[in-house]
């Protein structure tokens, strides 16, 4: 993986350079400060409702359902849709008297580095895996987060206005034609964590609400996102279905991975179980989830969905 910054390829745009703190500033400020052994997952990107939140809902939840110890992270202290998500799933569990395996949970109150790194600390000491949601814009937390993590997970929806935020492209040929401004955010942390010797920060991007059918734009989408993984040094994820049930059951705190606690609830559909396993294996946990459930004697996961683990 590239660690020094893709955007020199580009002719320079000053319309898109990372403005606000400078990058050596935000990276020396979480550098310097004690961070606990749990691997951090964050979940970002500038553009707001591309699914950030159900993302990681679903992440925290498919990583403590396989036994592993997690602490959820919501930076979005105005929408607080993770937040909610995990609530309602402490209410559902009590009302059904099911066991729905709990990631811990905190929403940051103090948006500062210091505060941050704090509460990982604190609150994740013995976590495995600390998953952070940021909000959909650009702020100095969301860049900490981004500095701090071991892995950046950024859903895109199916549209050239939302991919504006990682690459330029011409509107009538669809030509790369630069970054966009959160790759450069990204490329700038990166470039700074690689000067203070932190190590590379692994970026998946993946489409959320795609259509089952084949559609001219999605697959202009597709193709695009292949380029600019290559020019912004990404990985591209299998991605998300637009599912009506991301919505319904996130309201209730649930997940398809849930649905075989509680029968009576409604049918698995292994499609979409699948879809969120194969986000663990697009990220490199799926081997470890594994050996994890056949040694650790874990609740064993459904069989509807435990082969997409491989
Ligand atoms: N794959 C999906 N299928 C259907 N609806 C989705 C999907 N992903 C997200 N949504 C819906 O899209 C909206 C925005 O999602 P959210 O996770 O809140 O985005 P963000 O955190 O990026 O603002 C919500 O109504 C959510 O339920
Ligand atoms: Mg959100």
């Amino acid at each position: 993986m590239n660690v020094v910054t893709p955007i020199g390829q580009f002719a320079a745009r000053r319309d898109v350079a990372m403005d606000g703190e400078h990058p050596q500033v935000i990276v020396a400020d979480i550098a310097g400060r004690p961070r606990g052994p749990a691997r951090i997952i964050t979940v970002a990107n500038e553009k707001g409702g591309v699914g950030k939140s159900t993302l990681a809902f679903h992440l925290a939840v498919a990583l403590a359902d396989t036994g592993h110890k997690v602490l959820a992270v919501d930076l979005d202290r105005r929408q607080q849709s993770l937040s909610r998500a995990l609530m309602a799933r402490g209410g559902t569990a009590k009302r059904l008297g099911a066991r729905l395996p709990l990631p811990r949970h905190l929403l940051l109150q103090q948006h500062s580095g210091a505060h941050l790194c704090q509460e990982l600390a604190r609150a994740g000491w013995d976590c495995d895996y600390v998953v952070i949601d940021a909000a959909g814009h650009d702020s100095p937390i969301a860049r900490r987060a981004i500095a701090l993590a071991d892995m950046l997970v950024s859903p895109v929806n199916c549209s050239f206005v939302d991919l504006e935020l990682l690459g330029r492209f011409h509107p009538v040929t669809h030509k790369l034609t630069g970054p966009g401004c959160f790759s450069v955010t990204v490329a700038e942390l990166r470039a700074a964590r690689a000067e203070a010797g932190m190590a590379p920060l692994d970026w998946l991007v993946l489409l959320n609400r795609k259509r089952r059918e084949t559609s001219h734009n999605q697959s202009r989408i597709e193709s695009a996102l292949r380029r600019l993984s290559q020019r912004m040094d990404f990985r591209l994820g299998s991605g998300l279905y637009e599912r009506v049930a991301y919505r319904e059951l996130v309201l209730l705190g649930l997940t398809h991975l849930d649905l075989h606690r509680i029968p009576d609830l409604g049918r698995i559909k292994a499609a979409a179980a699948g879809e969120v396993m194969q986000l663990l294996d697009d990220l490199d946990i799926g081997q470890e989830l594994n050996g994890l459930l056949s040694s650790a004697g874990v609740e064993q996961l459904n069989p509807a969905y435990s082969s997409h683990l491989g």
